[in-house]
């Protein structure tokens, strides 16, 4: 055996980022009560780790992300990063949202990316350099003169990309970054995040309800699931664990928590879709997040179609 790649390595140190017993409420409008979105998240990441974050609309994805990045504060629990709890937004969290409108309309590729170096006190005379240098990993270097509405969608995603790596972040917080893009543009992305992530050796936290996505990219997969209305005990359901658990080894929690599954993503990279155990792991995550639907309707375990099309592993004979 070699060396360890660089996540392997880090696991035996400290985490970067550690979340204990976290719990999101929400006022829940015209209810005069509140809404419970995120209960029992247990999570500790590492440096150079590439996480996602996967579960059905509405489980709280986007909530936990928005915990993270200090724009939501936790209901209980906490969130720490080396060590220190998270209070608020800073720029060692930096986050790329799914909207292709979240760059400054008004400033040129080039000037999107120094405002952000400013914004994290680079020197001016530095700022030009470094912003050159990472539009130039995205491919955008004939384009820093261009404003955003000269841009297509995954043009602006890039930008984005390299605004948000440009500060050098402890980490990289993704919402659903490429799904406002065609499947071909959503596809070559995926695979300029990952040589990104490599070069740069950068912390990933990625939030998708693609499955076949989250196996391309991550280390390992977190998969939420909504929570149970109070009163029901659908999660100790026996067909509810026994469904979650068909698989090797995830990290099951079939209590009342939002977490469904942590699981390891062992599959060498690159990776594509047909190789081989591609295959189980998307029906172990397809079972983790179909089901949730009929634990939450009282019915028994039910897998629902993924939106995405099904990957050609389901297809091809599979083996681990
Ligand atoms: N500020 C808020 N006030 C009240 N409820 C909120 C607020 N933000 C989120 N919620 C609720 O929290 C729940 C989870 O929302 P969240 O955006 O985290 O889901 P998600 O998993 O990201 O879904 P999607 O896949 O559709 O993006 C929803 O029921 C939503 O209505
Ligand atoms: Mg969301």
């Amino acid at each position: 055996m070699g060396m360890l790649p660089d996540y392997q390595q880090a696991k035996k140190t400290t985490p970067l980022l550690v979340v204990n017993s976290l719990h999101k409420r929400f006022p829940a409008p015209g209810s005069g009560g509140d809404l419970t979105v995120l209960a029992e998240v247990e999570l500790a990441v590492h440096r150079g780790e590439f996480l996602s974050i996967i579960g059905r609309s509405g489980c709280g994805k986007t909530t936990l992300l928005r915990c993270i990045a200090g724009f939501e504060k936790p209901s209980r629990g906490s969130l720490r990063i080396e060590g220190r709890e998270i209070t608020g937004p800073g720029i060692d969290r930096m986050m790329v949202f799914q909207d292709t409108e979240q760059l400054f309309p008004w400033l040129t590729v080039l000037g999107n990316v120094e405002f952000a170096l400013q914004a994290a006190r680079v020197p001016r005379r530095e700022r030009r350099a470094r912003a050159v240098h990472f539009l130039e990993m995205v491919g955008l270097e004939r384009f820093l003169d261009y404003y955003p509405h000269q841009l297509s969608g995954g043009m602006k995603q890039r930008v984005a990309i390299a605004r948000a790596l440009s500060v050098r972040p402890r980490m990289l917080l993704m919402d659903e970054p490429f799904a406002a893009l065609d499947a071909m543009t959503r596809s070559l992305l995926q695979q300029e995040l990952l040589q990104l992530w490599q070069q740069t050796k950068a912390t990933i936290i990625f939030v998708t309800h693609n499955i076949q996505e989250a196996i391309i990219q991550s280390d390992r997969i977190l998969v939420l699931r909504p929570l149970l209305p109070a009163g029901s005990t659908g999660s100790r359901d026996p067909a509810f664990i026994r469904a979650a658990g068909g698989g090797a080894g995830p990290v099951l929690n079939p209590g009342l928590g939002s977490m469904a599954a942590l699981i390891d993503n062992p599959l060498p990279r690159p990776r594509q879709p047909d190789m081989p155990g591609f295959g189980v792991i998307w029906r172990q995550l397809h079972r983790l997040i179909g089901l949730e639907v009929g634990t939450r309707a009282g019915l028994v375990a039910q897998p629902v179609a993924e939106p995405a099309a099904q990957p050609v592993a389901e297809a091809a004979p599979v083996s681990t």
